[in-house]
């Protein structure tokens, strides 16, 4: 039987990049002694208060069809933290919530791109990026990176060209935790504004940023940008799928037609708990920040001195890039014997880009003793397991 040609743009490199770590968690599962560095999964819980009104809510009975875009009075919540975070002025008129960023991108991708459209992004990037903006037809295009792993903005112009529809950037970015600067983003703004382009900025990560926010373009460009959030990461709610985007109001209506063939709305119950996260915003960011800045220093101090290692320091967010080209090995070589020999899953760095093909990610954000045992394992790899391992990796 045939398949539709779409199935042949969702099955991109990304899904290889995650082998180890399918790998890697069904050895835990199993009651293997594995450590998981691999997965942007904070190691705490919701907040109990967010918790509480779900379980609340179910034993209401609030358990049945809800609007498509979201409750208004959720709508009205977000449009008031995205307008204090962004300084847009926007209302639940411009809010569509779905099921997780990668949901609103995936809807964002299909409402604003189609055939022979082009739209531009940056390595390293996530590694679902390449399909989701494919996946109508549409074609990406990648910009290069400067030796710092920043956008290399002067090779960005010559990239727009008249079948450009957008530009598309997170920031903190996964996996580097840059913050794109203000710098970036006039370049960007300027390249938008003269060609009349969708941008879309991944926020996703926005929350761990220093004060919950990141500079962004939205308020200079409120018809054209299309922001995308969710309370996975500051919340440490990845299993809620609880996200949205926020947008001219005319691409919240099409995004809304497009939830209710494709997803019909969050459950009431998660949309509940997801007003009651909102309201407590700052104390949760807060508490996912320090979270994220004690592990990443604890992290950091177990790979001080590791030879063939270089860390590099991210400026937000749960994780780090390791440059392991000194110790001879591709960030892929280097995840297949790591985890072959310590049993510490982390992923390759190839899977954000080429430009990172040299690096490996680790997600920082697990328990203490997780990132000591991982940093001694990681130790013991680099001081005796790299002989010979070359060949075998490979
Ligand atoms: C850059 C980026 N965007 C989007 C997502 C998806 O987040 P969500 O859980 O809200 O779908 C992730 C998840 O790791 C991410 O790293």
């Amino acid at each position: 039987m045939k398949f539709s040609s779409l199935t042949k743009r969702i099955s991109g490199t990304g899904a290889d990049a995650w082998l180890t770590h399918y790998e890697a968690v069904a050895a835990r599962t199993r009651g293997e002694d594995v450590i998981v560095l691999s997965v942007g999964d904070p190691d705490i819980d919701t907040p109990a208060p967010v918790l509480e009104r779900a379980i609340e809510q179910l034993r209401r009975g609030d358990t049945h069809y809800v609007a498509a875009a979201g409750r208004l009075e959720l709508r009205q919540a977000s449009a008031r933290a995205h307008a204090a975070r962004t300084g847009q002025a926007v209302g639940a008129e411009n809010v569509v919530y779905l099921a997780g960023a990668q949901n609103a991108l995936f809807v964002a991708s299909l409402c604003l791109l189609g055939p022979g459209d082009e739209v531009v992004t940056f390595e390293p990037m996530y590694p679902t990026y390449p399909a989701t903006l494919e996946v109508g037809g549409a074609r990406m295009v990648c910009a290069p990176t400067d030796a710092g792993l920043r956008p290399d903005l002067a090779a960005l112009a010559a990239l727009v060209t008249s079948r450009t529809r957008a530009i598309l950037w997170a920031s903190p970015n996964n996996p580097s935790g840059f913050v794109f600067n203000e710098a970036e983003l006039a370049v960007i703004g300027e390249l938008a504004r003269r060609h009349d382009l969708w941008l879309i900025a991944d926020e996703v990560y926005a929350g761990l940023a220093p004060g919950g926010r990141v500079p962004g373009l939205a308020a200079r460009l409120p018809e054209q940008v299309v922001t995308l959030g969710s309370l996975s990461k500051s919340h440490a709610m990845t299993g809620w799928r609880a996200g949205w985007l926020v947008g001219p109001r005319e691409l919240a209506v099409n995004a809304e037609l497009l939830a209710m063939c494709m997803l019909f709305g969050l459950p009431g119950f998660v949309q509940e708990a997801a007003i009651t996260a909102l309201g407590i915003a700052p104390e949760a960011e807060q508490r996912t920040r320090e979270y994220c800045r004690m592990r990443q220093q604890r992290f950091t101090a177990g790979l001080r001195g590791i030879g063939g290692l270089r860390p590099i320091e991210p400026e937000a967010g749960m994780f780090m890039l390791i440059d392991v080209s000194a110790t001879g090995l591709s960030g892929r070589e280097f995840v297949r014997a790591l985890y072959g020999s310590q049993k510490v899953s982390v992923m390759d760095g190839a899977a954000f880009g080429a430009a990172t093909a040299h690096c490996v990610r680790v997600c920082f954000a697990t328990d203490e003793s997780g990132i000591d045992s991982a940093c001694e394992r990681i130790r013991r790899f680099c001081a005796t397991g790299l002989s010979g391992t070359c060949a075998a990796a490979r």
